[in-house]
């Protein structure tokens, strides 16, 4: 071999060949190529012998430098490869983007937050009950009697072979509580129930309703017209124009229902309010001593009231939304305006 041609061969082209390397791979190759145990280099050194006897220092210490200097090339080259892939690997997952706009509360929890702190505000407890119920305590021991129409209106879900079946209020949550503790009660309840609706705008199979109940030795129909008025004045508006309207409910008597002036057209008459100006908000009414007595408490020593209002109907008053699917789709575009 001609020592001296191989050697400017490898000094001028080795360097250059290290510094356009692309990727960690080819990186690899070329080191092997010049400074592996059986590469260019090492083949030179080996070589060195074929020289003269006074040459061969001169050269050793050249190939010496030209090691060094080629090693150094690749170290930085490791080092800059790495430093590029740094810039993808390093993103700290954690940092906030602060482009991510998140979507707000539904509005039906939101309601419901509402609802339970002004209640618990006017010193009501919260209770909750089981959402699978016996038929008793959904419907009979609330004076619907077995062939009353009221148990067709509510369209209910019932469990195979057996007398269980999904609530279709929350009624029934007064019952568990009478029948386990003694009086006096106040409390709300707030909780999913179903029924066997088809869906469309304004029936869904499982929706929310806020339960009430306050019962005493002196709880008569002015306290309940007090605590739904104080109750509408705090969720809506502090000037919001109330009625109470007789209605009928097995499980109350008198019973009632209330209306607030509609929030669109402020009682004047609209489409949302079917042009009568009033919208109705809940149902309410005296505990019927029938009640009472299925649940062992004394009608002659105890009176009380209860009501009882569907959450999406407030949320879709309150936020002025027509459609009761778009509670329940998550659609970001929906969530996000509140
Ligand atoms: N449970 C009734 C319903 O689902 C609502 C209701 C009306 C509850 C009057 C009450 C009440 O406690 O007094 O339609």
């Amino acid at each position: 071999m001609n020592f001296k041609k191989e050697y400017e061969k490898l000094a001028s082209i080795a360097a250059d060949e290290i510094l356009s390397a692309k990727g960690r791979e080819k990186l690899e190759e070329i080191k092997i190529k010049f400074l592996g145990r059986k590469g260019q280099l090492s083949l030179l050194m080996k070589n060195l012998g074929s020289l003269e006897a006074e040459e061969r220092p001169i050269w050793g210490g050249k190939l010496n430098s030209l090691k060094k200097k080629l090693t150094q090339a690749l170290e930085e080259k490791v080092k800059e490869l790495l430093d590029e892939s740094k810039k993808y690997e390093a993103i700290d997952y954690t940092l906030p983007t602060g482009d991510i706009s998140l979507p707000g509360r539904n509005p039906v929890l939101s309601v419901l937050e509402d609802v339970s702190e002004i209640f618990t505000e006017m010193g009501f407890g919260i209770a909750y009950g089981p959402e699978i119920e016996t038929d008793y305590t959904n419907f009979t021991a609330l004076n619907f009697m077995d062939d009353h129409p009221a148990r067709d209106m509510h369209d209910t879900f019932y469990l195979r072979d057996s007398d269980m079946l999904l609530r279709t209020h929350t009624s029934p949550v007064q019952i568990r509580i009478m029948q386990n503790y003694p009086p006096p009660y106040k409390f709300i309840a707030p909780g999913k129930c179903y029924r066997r609706d088809t869906i469309d705008a304004s029936h869904l199979p499982v929706f929310h309703q806020v339960e009430g109940l306050m019962v005493d030795k002196d709880v008569n129909f002015s306290h309940l017209k007090g605590i739904l008025d104080e109750f509408a004045r705090r969720f809506f508006k502090e000037k919001i124009q109330t009625r109470f309207r007789p209605s009928f409910f097995p499980f109350t008597e008198p019973s009632a229902e209330m209306d607030i002036a509609c929030t669109i057209c402020e009682g004047k008459g609209c489409p949302s309010c079917g042009g009568n100006g009033w919208l109705e908000i809940l149902g309410a009414g005296m505990v019927d001593p029938e009640v009472f007595r299925h649940c062992g408490v004394d009608s002659n020593i105890w009176q009380g009231f209860a009501f009882g209002m569907g959450v999406e109907r407030m949320a879709m008053i309150k936020y002025g939304i027509d459609d009761l699917r778009l509670f329940f789709q998550n659609d970001l575009r929906f969530l996000e305006q509140f």
